[in-house]
């Protein structure tokens, strides 16, 4: 299925700072390389996922006092590590980076995490991140990677202020995320598209990174629903196709049977385009046809 409908491919957990580097300077680059040996043999692309996130960081890490510098050469050597692992083994197969994933709350405050304790606080961890990604691959590009933002005007804004920022000071960034963990609610496309077509004027590119659409399963599948969820993968597809910045359409795992909706959604799932048996869903139809159009 993945090798015969998808070009990129983003490990969902391998990548992640706990269980990649469980113990300073111990690396376990054992599921990523697996991941990386299978994107080499079916001539895939990856999206790197992800280095810095306030979730999933090591005990070693997370229950220690390090103080803001230590903080910095712990996630700065982390990085250089990981990023120049990729580069090393598989050169130019890691083509982007998500180097810094969801840094905002709702109400588009900088999220306090333990990266903040970086430089004067708030957002400085990310100039420290993108800088020390871009040293290790100056040829991949790399995001900023949220979500919410395609419904959520002030984390919207908050990433665009972000970027601008980045970009004024020249730090190197190249695009930004959009995860689209979809509701059953169909979202508004011309907001995403407006979105794009700003960090296109910023020279940026964008990626659909780990597009879902959950539907409310446990009481049968109602035909309302399930026609919200292929529009709102129409509409995503569709904003992605017209806009010059968008790179790549990206859908949160593609089978049903491997899914993070039913756990963390009791009671919501067939969120993807192949059911638990890898068969085609009337999602991955929709997706056919829009493709065709276009
Ligand atoms: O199978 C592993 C095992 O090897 C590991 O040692 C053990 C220890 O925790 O548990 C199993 O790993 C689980 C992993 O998924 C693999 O399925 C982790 O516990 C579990 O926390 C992890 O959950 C992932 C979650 O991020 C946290 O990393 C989900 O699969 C993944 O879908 C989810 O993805 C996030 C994106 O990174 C960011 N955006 C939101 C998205 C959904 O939450």
């Amino acid at each position: 299925m993945l090798q015969k409908h998808y070009s990129v491919i983003t490990p969902g957990y391998a990548m992640k700072m706990e269980h990649i580097q469980p113990e300073r300077g111990r690396f376990n680059f054992h599921d990523a390389d697996y991941i990386l040996d299978y994107a080499i043999e079916h001539n895939l692309l990856v999206r790197g996922h992800t280095l810095v996130w306030h979730e999933q960081i090591p005990d070693w890490v997370s229950k220690s006092s390090h103080s803001g510098d230590e903080l910095r050469t712990v996630m700065e050597d982390h990085i250089s590590s990981v990023v120049s692992h990729f580069r090393k083994k598989y050169p130019g197969r890691v083509k982007y980076w998500d180097v810094v994933n969801e840094a905002f709350l709702k109400n588009g405050e900088p999220r306090k995490s333990l990266w903040t304790k970086i430089g004067n606080g708030n957002l400085d961890y990310l100039s420290v991140a993108l800088l020390a990604a871009k040293r290790a691959d100056p040829s991949a590009k790399l995001f900023y990677n949220d979500f919410g933002t395609e419904w959520n005007p002030k984390k919207a804004k908050a990433v665009y202020q972000l970027v601008r920022d980045l970009q004024n000071k020249d730090i190197p960034i190249d695009g930004v995320g959009f995860q689209l963990h979809l509701e059953t609610e169909p979202f508004d496309p011309d907001e995403l598209k407006r979105q794009f077509s700003l960090f296109h004027q910023l020279g940026l590119e964008v990626h659909i990174t780990e597009m879902d659409s959950r539907i409310k399963v446990d009481d049968g599948l109602s035909e309302n629903e399930l026609n919200g969820q292929l529009e709102s993968y129409r509409n995503a597809l569709r904003v992605c196709l017209e806009s010059e910045a968008c790179k790549v359409f990206a859908t949160w795992g593609f089978t049903d049977r491997y899914s993070w909706i039913p756990s963390e959604f009791p009671g919501y799932g067939s969120a993807l385009p192949f059911d638990e048996n890898y068969g085609a869903k009337p999602v991955f139809w929709t997706i056919v046809d829009v493709l065709r159009q276009n």
